[in-house]
């Protein structure tokens, strides 16, 4: 634009002045579009600018503010390998106007997930997400030390006594579901058909961890309204809510509305066990309604009832998305599924008696499913932190400044050929052959019982360090009785489809269609 050609007058207003400088005429989406351009050209231009070294390199984009959103959105892992043959393990990349500081590796994986609490805060990074979500004063509204405290309730909740219990009421449920489903109606005489698995098993994801771990009365107030109660929490916990926390939508008021109500259906079971002072069961509220912080406050009925909120939010769609993609790999491959219920009779006896909790422990084939399971469709594919202070890259100059996002993609590791050969076939008896970089002996306590000390590992899918996931037992567990359940029940046939990346776990992609007939 050569502003000696169209010299504007001084008596033009504003628009038509600027009009004169638009290269799009001057039209108002004209001069916006001029602006845009400008912007751009202003962008890429400060790109080119030499480099201060002390900082991560960031990734070229030309748009500012929306910078790689829609690369890294559509498919991270291949932004994530891309930009490191480029940049390397450690970059920033610009998304809706954040800085976001990539750290890949093992040693990335050390850097974020064992960062030091002065330096970066997981709470900061999530708050906007998830406390309109759980509620306030639980996990990322309340400052570490209290989350540590919380953590430790939750774990002292997943027992072996308490599993032990959960085993029968996992089959249980996954029984009613076979028969009863519009998906299976076994129940009804069907005895084979099709289904979309994602959906089935986030109905018996849900259905199996209400009636364990949050009580008959959710599992029975599922049939009912609670269920879109659920939905309308859910539909709060995207993506989209992360980049934006609080739009003028529907979907946000609805997320407010749901998150209030279902919190009041807690507080009065709550209510109503204490006053008709029944006795202690095995699920998590009442392991909540007898704890104590370490000043010897008991948690508040609302705490509780958040509490409750974030272990459903937590541990529901990580476990679905696992379920589903360890079913669709065994859907693709008969053999595993002729394996695994060899496996059965071996271990339970030939009959197949119930399954037991202490029968879990030996289905050694069905553990390495799940693994392996996990190391190809880690739910989570980046976690976040925000950089408090300043932080120094080991073995580097750069600097990572304080303000910046700082994120770990451990499924990164997770099938690098480097650490795992062949990663991306499913291979469930590579397990056997541990190889030693994958656990770390040395442990660490910080206020909720052992973890692993280091997070240098290549596979972290239920993370490390303060915030690792108290979670892993449980959805042992519940995916190993789930497993064994259709291994027992019914034979199948599915295509593993490629991952869908836009929600908050990764997921199987279209419909993820499984063709199954009952077991004679
Ligand atoms: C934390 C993965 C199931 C509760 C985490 C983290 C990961 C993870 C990667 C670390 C997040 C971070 O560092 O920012 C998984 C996977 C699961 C699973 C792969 C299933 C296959 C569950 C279940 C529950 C649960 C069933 C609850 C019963 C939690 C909690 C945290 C956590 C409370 C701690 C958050 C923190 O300290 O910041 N999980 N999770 N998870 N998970 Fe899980």
């Amino acid at each position: 634009v050569d502003p000696h050609i169209h010299q504007p007058s001084h008596k033009m207003g504003l628009v038509s002045s600027l009009g004169q400088y638009s290269l799009f005429g001057d039209s108002f989406a004209g001069i916006l579009a001029s602006l845009l351009v400008a912007f751009v050209i202003g962008n890429v231009l400060q790109q080119f600018r030499p480099r201060d070294k002390s900082t991560p390199p960031v990734v070229f984009h030309l748009f500012p503010w929306f910078g790689s959103m829609i690369t890294y959105g559509i498919d991270p892992y291949k932004f994530f390998f891309g930009m490191r043959e480029k940049y390397g393990n450690v970059y920033t990349f610009i998304m809706g106007g954040r800085r976001i500081t990539v750290a890949l590796g093992v040693d990335g994986n050390e850097l974020v997930l064992n960062g030091k609490l002065s330096q970066v805060s997981a709470e900061d990074a999530y708050t906007p997400l998830t406390t309109p979500v759980f509620g306030e004063d639980v996990v990322y509204d309340v400052p570490n030390h209290v989350l540590m405290e919380q953590k430790k309730f939750v774990k002292f909740g997943l027992g072996i006594e308490n599993f032990k219990a959960y085993v029968p009421l996992i089959v249980g449920e996954t029984k009613k579901y076979f028969e009863s489903s519009p998906y299976f109606q076994a129940g009804s005489g069907k005895t084979s058909g099709s289904v979309p698995l994602l959906k089935a098993m986030s109905e018996i994801t849900i259905y199996t961890a209400s009636r364990t771990l949050q009580g008959k009365e959710v599992r029975d107030a599922l049939d009912g309204s609670f269920a879109d109660l659920y939905h309308d929490l859910d539909r709060g916990f995207t993506p989209l809510n992360f980049m934006f926390p609080n739009l003028p939508l529907p979907s946000y008021r609805r997320r407010d509305v749901a998150q209030k109500k279902m919190a009041q259906t807690y507080m009065n079971i709550i209510k109503k066990r204490r006053e008709t002072g029944e006795t202690p069961d095995t699920d998590m509220i009442w392991s909540l309604m007898n704890a104590k912080y370490k000043d010897g406050r008991a948690l508040t009925d609302k705490e509780i009832a958040h509490m409750m909120i974030a272990l459903l939010m937590a541990g529901q769609h990580t476990s679905s998305a696992t379920g589903t993609w360890a079913l669709l790999h065994l859907g693709a491959d008969k053999k595993l599924q002729q394996d695994l219920l060899e496996e059965q009779k071996r271990v339970c006896g030939e009959d197949l008696p119930e399954l037991q909790y202490e029968h879990l422990k030996d289905l050694t084939l069905l553990n390495y499913v799940i693994r392996e399971t996990l190391r190809m469709h880690p739910p989570l594919h980046s976690i976040m932190r925000l950089v408090k202070a300043p932080i120094q890259v080991p073995g580097s100059d750069i600097i990572i400044p304080e303000g910046h996002f700082l994120m770990a993609a451990p499924g990164v590791t997770a099938v690098d050929p480097a650490h795992f050969p062949n990663p991306n076939t499913f291979t469930a008896d590579r397990w056997s052959k541990k190889s030693a970089d994958v656990d770390i002996e040395e442990k660490i306590d910080y206020g909720y019982g052992l973890v692993s000390k280091g997070a240098a590992s290549p596979y972290l899918p239920f993370g490390a360090g303060r915030h690792r996931c108290i979670g892993e037992q449980f959805a042992y567990v519940q995916l190993g009785t789930l497993i064994s359940a259709f291994v027992r029940e019914l034979e199948w046939e599915s295509v593993v489809p490629p991952p869908d990346y836009s929600s908050m776990v990764v997921l199987p992609a279209g419909g993820s269609e499984m063709r199954w007939k009952l077991r004679k």
